[in-house]
């Protein structure tokens, strides 16, 4: 398939250009956990390469050399993991007994803590230095990941395992687990939103099969893991994130299915500012699974209800703002930002509470300018032209402008500014709402309230007569126009 090679040359492009353009390279580091080269393939069963080690037994501090041999091959990708977790992170560091073909990579928080090849120059053999870490598991085990040539690769081959002085010898060796996300057969279904599953719906009657809506669901069906669903129609990505407040940023929790080159990536992520989310490296996800349909991305996974904090996941048994969104993804496999307003749950959800079946709304764009201008035209405008109105107006008595006093003219700006910003202000909700906001309680009450005042007052300030006019009240010109706004 012309695809999955150019897949796989991306890949050693990104090895490739590793040293040029600074590694860690993304696409090496994303990596680091599944050792997996590229997604679409499936890794060889029987490897012909082995790796080997000089010792039987490590101290803390001490080198060991590894060397990786066997048939032709054009990359490799090297890691020392903990022997009694193969699935944990990568252990120790290395060195390079070789520059010019192998370089390092830092996996997780270890710098260091990967070998991988320079270039798809073929090479029969690698050396390497492993250096055992001063908190190193009793017994680490060496994994290798080969590429012989495009799609043709072996994942995490078993390597050698060594141990520190006085271990007891292992008797069961236990398989590296190599997981695929798998294909999802089924279609998901929305029937037991509400009774078996937490729900959050876009529109709040979607239903996943209908293939134009956004659908995502929690199904805490084990006591310290939760299932979730996701699908929405998308070309590019589809994420939700799990958030103290309303806004994005500050580390929000994000989880992302992205489509890249016939198949779903399914990352998790902090989204920490409003840009670009930072995919993890390390894996905190099992049973993924996806399916892509007619610009229909779907894709579920299981998730642990509390991870280690290194891994930088919320615990799930908390209360959270949930996000949805969905945009492009850009040539190079990264994701743009959300075509449209993210959708936003009403109030915090705890999803691994009692089964709620939810809507949200589109964030509201339209209420925070709603918001800032309102903020703009009630504490400054206004303000100002108060405090014209009252204090500079005995200082300014005698200058014109344009034939009228400056403090007039100066505070008349400012008030018919201030209903300016309020009138398009006050439109806003409507717009946005598409009608009354019948959830906002005394809010939009109060608000027309202050709309018909804004507009009264100044109304009733032409009406005035002239401040020479005998009709007029107070001592001529005396008496604040529009004052206590
Ligand atoms: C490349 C990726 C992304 C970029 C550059 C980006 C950028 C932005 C920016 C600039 C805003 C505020 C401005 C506006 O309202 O138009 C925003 C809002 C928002 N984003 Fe993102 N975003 C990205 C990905 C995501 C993802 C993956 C999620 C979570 C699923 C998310 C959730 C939200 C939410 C909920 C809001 C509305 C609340 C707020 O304004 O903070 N974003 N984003
Ligand atoms: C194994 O190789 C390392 C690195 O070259 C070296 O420091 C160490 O002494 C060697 N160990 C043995 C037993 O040869
Ligand atoms: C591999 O995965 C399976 C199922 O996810 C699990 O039961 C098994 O313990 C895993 N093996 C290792 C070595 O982690
Ligand atoms: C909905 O999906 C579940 C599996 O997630 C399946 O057991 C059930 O039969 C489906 N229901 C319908 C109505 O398709
Ligand atoms: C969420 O629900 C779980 C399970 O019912 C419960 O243990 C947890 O305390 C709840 N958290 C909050 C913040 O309500």
């Amino acid at each position: 398939m012309e695809s999955s090679r150019m897949a796989f040359l991306g890949w050693v492009l990104a090895f490739l250009s590793g040293p040029s353009t600074g590694y860690p390279n993304g696409k090496v580091k994303e990596a680091c956990s599944s050792m997996m080269p590229l997604h679409g393939h499936v890794p060889q069963k029987f490897p012909k390469h082995t790796a080997e080690v000089n010792v039987t037994q490590f101290k803390p501090g001490e080198h060991v050399k590894v060397t990786l041999s066997g048939p032709t091959f054009e990359g490799f990708f090297l890691q020392a993991r903990d022997a009694e977790n193969l699935e944990g992170a990568a252990i120790g560091s290395f060195v390079l007994a070789d520059k010019k073909r192998s370089q390092l990579l830092t996996c997780g928080h270890v710098k260091n803590s990967a070998v991988s090849h320079t270039s798809k120059a073929k090479k029969t053999q690698v050396d390497a230095y492993w250096i055992a870490p001063q908190n190193s598991p009793k017994r680490i085990q060496f994994l290798v990941t080969v590429v012989e040539k495009y799609s043709i690769f072996w994942v995490k081959i078993p390597g050698p395992v060594i141990s520190q002085p006085n271990t007891p010898i292992l008797t069961t060796t236990v398989a590296a687990n190599v997981t695929l996300p798998t294909s999802l057969t089924q279609v998901f279904n929305a029937s037991e939103c509400g009774t078996n599953k937490f729900c959050v719906r876009n529109p709040w009657s979607c239903d996943p099969k209908a293939e134009d809506c956004f659908f995502l669901s929690f199904r805490h069906d084990h006591p310290d893991s939760v299932m979730v669903e996701m699908s929405g129609p998308s070309e590019g990505y589809i994420a939700f994130a799990l958030s103290d407040d309303q806004w994005m940023g500050g580390g929000d929790d994000a989880y992302l299915c992205i489509s890249e080159d016939h198949h779903i990536d399914i990352k998790t992520a902090s989204l920490v500012g409003r840009t670009y989310p930072e995919l993890d490296s390390e894996d905190s996800l099992e049973e993924k699974s996806w399916r892509m349909a007619d610009g229909l991305i779907q894709c579920s996974f299981r998730r642990k209800i509390n991870l280690p904090a290194f891994q930088g996941r919320v615990n799930l048994d908390a209360s959270y703002y949930i996000f949805l969104a969905d945009g492009d993804v850009n040539e190079g496999g990264a994701v743009q930002k959300h075509d449209r307003q993210p959708l936003i749950t009403d109030g915090k959800q705890n999803i691994t509470g009692p089964p709620k079946d939810i809507g949200g709304s589109r964030s509201p764009f339209l209420i925070k300018i709603h918001g800032a201008l309102m903020f703009v035209a009630w504490m400054t405008t206004v303000s100002i032209g108060a405090i014209v109105a009252r204090f500079f107006k005995p200082v300014w008595s005698h200058s014109l402008l344009f034939g009228e006093e400056i403090w007039f003219q100066v505070h008349r700006g400012l008030m018919m500014m201030t209903v300016l910003l309020t009138s398009t202000s006050f439109v806003l909700p409507f717009l946005y709402r598409g009608g009354w906001s019948k959830e906002a309680g005394i809010h939009p009450y109060l608000g027309c309230t202050v709309m018909a005042l804004a507009v009264f007052q100044p109304l009733m300030a032409g009406f005035r007569p002239p401040p020479q006019a005998p009709r007029r009240q107070g001592k001529g010109g005396e008496k604040v126009e529009l004052p206590e706004w």
